[in-house]
C-alpha cells in the first residue's frame, strides 16, 4: 500500500471515529508514525492473502476502538509511566507470582492481602490465569475456554477490576497472562469447529488423516511426553486430527489465518483496558508452525510479536509486554527484538538461563558455567529487562548451551545427568527433594519439579529434624534469592517461597492434577503457618525476614535500576561468583558462595576500586569489612553472600 493511501485511510478512520483535535493528537501521531510499520509487519505475514488489506483495515479499527475505550485514568497513567524512561527498569518493581485461589481464596480477598505484599517488598502482582478453563483439563488455567469471563473459582470480572483499582491506589502494578498459542478444546471456537463450522475450523490446524501430522512430528519436540505424547490429537466428533503441542486438550491456534491474530489482538486490548501493566504472553515461541522445523522460534513468531508490540504502543502504550520464551539462551534474547526491531518486540523476558544456572551452581558447587554463559545473557538490549527468578509455577529446564559446559571441562550429557539426579530426587546423598518432569526416554530429556525450599534441602532437613541442615537450607534459599534480586531486572518471587513452603504431594490424589507433578510446587497457602513469620527463630521468620531485607536493599539503591550497569567479576574461586553494579561513582559488589564449605576470595577481586578506599559496607548486615592487601582473603561461610557498597569517604 502506498504511503499516501495508508495515511488517507488512517485519517478517514480517525474522522469516522471522531478522533480529532489536540486532545487526541498524541494518539494520531503514534498511529500515523507507526502505520507504515504496522502494515509492513502485517504484510510480512499475510501478503499472499486476498483479504490482506481488508483485514488490515479491521486491525486499524481495533486499534482505534481500544484507544477510544481506554479510560481516562489509564490514559493518564500511560503518560506518567513513560516520563522517566522505561518504567519497568525501576528497582522498586518487585513481583510475586501467585494463584489467587491458592493464595487468598478468591479475587475479593486479594485487596486485603496487598498490605502484606507491600510489607514484604512486593509491588507487582502476577495473577496466574484467571479466565474460564475447564476443571481437570485446565493446565493451571493455561487452557482457556473463555478469554473474557473470569472463572467462577476466582470471582468475577468486577472483582478483578476492583483489585486493579486497589493495586493502583497503592502504587502497585498488575500482570496477567494472555494464552496466545492455544485455546482449550472447550472454547467456543473449538466447539464451533467441532460442529463443522469451517470458519472456526480454520482457527486451528485440523487434518483429515495422519499424513501431515506424521511428517510434522518428525521434527517437533514433545512438550509433555509423559502425559500428552506427540503434537496432535484425534477429535472424534470432528473426525479430524488437531494440532495440540501442549496437552491434548490445548488446541494450537492457526496464526496463518489473520482472523486469529485479529481475535487475539482484540483480547489483548480487552486486558490492556482492564488496567494491566504487564502482559505476559504465554509460550510465544510456539505461535508459528512450519513443516520440517521444530515449530519453535520461527521468524514469523517474532513478526507477530512485533506487530502486537507496535499495536500496543499506539493504543495502550502503558502496558509492557513480557514474552515467556523458555528456549535456548541465544533464542531467548531474540524476543527482545533484533536489528531494526531491537527493543521493539518484548519489553521483558524471563531470565530462564540464569535461573537454571543458579541451580546448576548449587548442585555442583561450581559457578564457572554460570559465568561462562553471561557472554550470551549480557547481550540483552538496553531499555529491556529480565524477569529474574529462582522458581516459578513451571519446571526447571536445563536448556543452557553445551559448548559452555564443555568450556568449563564437563561432559554435557553426564553433567545434565548429574543435575537431574541431584535435584530430581534420584541421588540418595543429595539434600534436594525434587522430582523429574517431562521425562522423554527417546531424547533422554527431563526437567525438574519441586519448591525452592525442597530443592534447597529444607524438606529433608525438617523430616530429619536436623537444625544444622535446616539453617543450611535457609542459607541456600537466601543465596539463590539474593543472586536473582541483585542482578537487575524485576525479581519475581513465587508465592510460598517467602516462607519456605516444601513440596505438597496432595496433587496425587486429584485426577485432574496427578498427571502433572508441577502441582507439587504450587502450594495452598496456610495463613496460620505464615503467622510464624512473626515468631523469632522460626523457619518462616528466618526466610521471610531475610527476603524482606534483600528487597529493601534493592529498593534503597539506584545502582539496582536496570541500566545494563552490571559487570561480572573474573573468577578467582570456582565456588564464588560475583558481579558489580555501577552507577556514576557508586559501586556495589555482590558475591555469592555456592559451596557447602567455607571459602575465601583474595581482595584482588576488588582491585578495580579507587585507590585510597579502605572499607566495604555490608548492606545485608550493616557491618564493615576492611579491604586487605591483594594477597589477603575475604572469608565466606558456607552459602554466604555479600552485598558490599564501596565506601568512598
Ligand atoms: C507456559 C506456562 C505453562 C503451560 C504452558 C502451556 O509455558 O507457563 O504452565 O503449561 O505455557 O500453556
Amino acid at each position: 500500500m502506498e504511503n499516501n493511501a495508508l495515511f488517507s485511510i488512517i485519517h478517514a478512520i480517525c474522522e469516522k471515529n471522531n478522533i480529532k483535535g489536540i486532545k487526541h493528537q498524541a494518539f494520531i501521531d503514534r498511529l500515523i508514525g507507526n502505520g507504515k510499520l504496522l502494515y509492513f509487519l502485517f504484510s510480512q505475514l499475510y501478503s499472499k492473502r486476498e483479504d490482506l488489506e481488508s483485514v488490515f483495515y479491521q486491525m486499524l479499527e481495533l486499534i482505534i476502538k481500544a484507544y477510544k475505550e481506554r479510560q481516562s485514568q489509564f490514559l493518564k497513567r500511560d503518560e506518567q509511566k513513560h516520563k522517566g524512561g522505561a518504567w519497568f527498569l525501576n528497582r522498586e518493581l518487585v513481583g510475586m507470582s501467585l494463584y489467587v485461589d491458592r493464595f487468598a481464596g478468591d479475587l475479593s480477598a486479594m485487596p486485603e492481602k496487598l498490605e502484606y505484599l507491600q510489607d514484604l517488598g512486593v509491588s507487582l502482582v502476577h495473577l496466574m490465569p484467571l479466565f474460564e478453563s475447564p476443571e481437570g483439563a485446565s493446565d493451571g488455567g493455561y487452557a482457556v475456554s473463555n478469554y473474557r469471563v473470569v472463572d467462577k473459582r476466582f470471582g468475577t470480572i468486577n472483582d478483578l477490576k476492583k483489585l486493579q483499582q486497589s493495586l493502583q491506589e497503592k502504587n502497585m502494578y498488575m500482570m496477567i497472562d494472555i494464552v496466545l498459542n492455544h485455546t482449550s478444546n472447550q472454547h467456543e471456537w473449538a466447539n464451533k469447529a467441532r460442529q463443522g463450522d469451517t470458519f472456526y475450523q480454520d482457527f486451528y490446524y485440523t487434518y483429515n488423516d495422519r499424513a501431515i501430522p506424521n511428517q510434522m512430528e518428525v521434527t517437533m519436540p514433545e512438550v509433555f511426553p509423559e502425559s500428552s505424547p506427540g503434537s496432535f490429537s484425534y477429535d472424534e466428533q470432528m473426525n479430524k486430527w488437531v494440532m495440540s503441542v501442549f496437552h491434548n486438550y490445548q488446541w494450537d491456534l492457526n496464526f496463518t489465518n489473520p482472523q486469529v491474530l485479529k481475535a487475539m489482538l482484540d483480547t489483548i486490548f480487552f486486558y490492556a483496558n482492564l488496567g494491566v501493566d504487564i502482559l505476559r504472553i504465554d509460550a510465544p515461541a510456539f505461535i508459528w508452525k512450519q513443516m520440517g522445523t521444530t515449530c519453535q522460534n520461527l521468524p514469523e513468531a517474532h513478526t507477530i510479536l512485533q506487530f502486537i508490540k507496535v499495536a500496543v504502543e499506539i493504543a495502550t502504550p502503558g502496558m509492557a509486554i513480557l514474552g515467556e520464551a523458555i528456549v535456548a539462551p541465544k533464542q531467548i534474547l531474540e524476543y527482545f527484538g533484533k536489528g531494526f526491531f531491537t527493543n521493539h518486540e518484548c519489553d521483558l523476558a524471563y531470565n530462564a538461563t540464569q535461573m537454571a544456572l543458579q541451580w546448576d551452581a548449587l548442585a555442583t558447587t561450581d559457578t564457572r558455567n554460570m559465568l561462562a554463559n553471561q557472554h550470551t545473557i549480557l547481550q540483552k538490549p538496553k531499555g529491556t529487562t529480565w524477569i529474574n527468578y529462582t522458581r516459578c509455577h513451571d519446571d526447571i529446564g536445563l536448556g543452557f548451551e553445551d559448548h559452555y559446559i564443555e568450556q568449563v571441562g564437563y561432559n554435557p550429557y553426564l553433567h545434565r545427568e548429574y543435575l537431574k539426579n541431584y535435584l530430581g530426587g534420584r541421588l540418595e546423598s543429595s539434600p534436594s527433594s525434587g522430582d523429574l518432569f517431562g521425562v522423554n526416554p527417546k531424547t533422554n530429556d527431563a526437567r525438574i519439579s519441586g519448591t525452592l525450599a525442597s530443592l534447597c534441602g529444607l524438606e529433608k532437613a525438617i523430616n530429619k529434624n536436623d537444625e544444622e541442615a535446616i539453617q543450611m537450607s535457609i542459607d541456600k534459599i537466601l543465596l539463590m534469592q539474593a543472586n536473582s534480586i541483585f542482578l537487575g531486572g524485576i525479581p519475581m518471587i513465587f508465592y510460598g517461597d517467602e516462607f519456605g513452603y516444601t513440596n505438597d504431594y496432595s496433587y496425587l490424589k486429584d485426577p485432574g492434577k496427578s498427571y502433572d507433578n508441577r502441582w507439587m510446587h504450587r502450594p495452598m497457602i496456610d495463613w496460620k503457618k505464615n503467622a510464624n513469620a512473626k515468631k523469632k527463630g522460626t523457619v518462616e521468620q528466618r526466610i521471610f525476614n531475610g527476603l524482606q531485607n534483600l528487597l529493601k536493599i534493592r529498593k534503597g539503591h539506584s545502582v539496582f535500576d536496570d541500566n545494563n550497569n552490571l559487570q561480572w567479576l573474573e573468577s578467582h574461586n570456582r565456588s564464588i561468583v560475583g558481579f558489580k553494579r555501577i552507577l556514576n561513582e557508586k559501586q556495589v559488589f555482590c558475591l555469592f558462595n555456592y559451596s557447602p564449605d567455607p571459602q575465601s576470595l583474595t581482595f584482588f577481586a576488588f582491585h578495580s576500586i579507587k585507590y585510597g578506599v579502605k572499607k566495604l559496607f555490608n548492606l545485608y548486615d550493616g557491618s564493615y569489612t576492611v579491604i586487605g592487601k591483594a594477597n589477603e582473603s575475604l572469608s565466606f561461610k558456607p552459602y554466604q553472600f555479600y552485598v558490599f557498597s564501596v565506601e568512598t569517604n
